[in-house]
């Protein structure tokens, strides 16, 4: 009984440590926005670019562009919809090598007033939870090996401690 409590804990013990492995193991992505250095710009089909990119919580992006020409404001659906540029949510804008932290799962918009809304220049960006099994489900096998290497050490190094010498 005592010994089937003690496996229990560990057994526990052993889930929470692997799911800190899993938020240590996905780093922040910085998602350049339109795909290059300076590419918030005109004439640029930025849901195509956005439909190949992931984006998860803690992520961020960069917009890189003319700020004398351009800029980045945060707006809401209807306004990212019909490119109004009145009582946006947040200026993005500060340099033209700007970053934006995407905080929370939800669908963010962004698009540049003077005009340019209507030449392409928005954005929507769709964030997700990062996934509890990212290293299960993005790499396959090996990790799945790798995981369990580790959890035999975990267990071993568990039980090592457990035993009375
Ligand atoms: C941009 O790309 C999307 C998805 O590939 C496509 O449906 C859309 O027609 C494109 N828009 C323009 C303006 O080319
Ligand atoms: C979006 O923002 C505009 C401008 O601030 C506002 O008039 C409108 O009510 C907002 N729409 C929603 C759905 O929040
Ligand atoms: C956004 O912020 C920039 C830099 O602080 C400023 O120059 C610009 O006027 C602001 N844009 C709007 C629309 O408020
Ligand atoms: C970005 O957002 C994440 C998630 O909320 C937060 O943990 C982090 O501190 C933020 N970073 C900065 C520099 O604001």
């Amino acid at each position: 009984m005592e010994g089937l409590k003690s496996r229990v804990r560990w057994l526990m013990i052993l889930m929470v440590m692997i799911r800190m492995l899993h938020v240590d193991c996905r780093q922040p992505v910085l998602h350049k926005v339109g795909g290059g250095r300076f590419t918030w710009a005109p004439n640029i089909n930025f849901t195509e670019w956005s439909s190949h990119e992931n984006f998860y919580v803690g992520d961020w992006l960069y917009f890189g562009f003319d700020k004398y020409t351009y800029n980045v404001l945060e707006v809401n659906k209807t306004s990212y919809d019909n490119c109004i540029d009145k009582d946006f949510i947040y200026n993005v804008t500060r340099g033209g090598r700007d970053v934006y932290n995407l905080t929370e799962a939800n669908t963010y918009f962004f698009l540049s007033s003077r005009g340019y809304c209507f030449e392409g220049m928005k954005v929507a960006v769709q964030v997700r939870e990062v996934p509890p099994e990212p290293l299960l489900l993005n790499h396959g096998f090996r990790s799945y090996v790798y995981i369990h290497a580790i959890l035999l050490a975990t267990l071993a190094t568990a039980c090592a401690c457990i035993l009375p010498f």
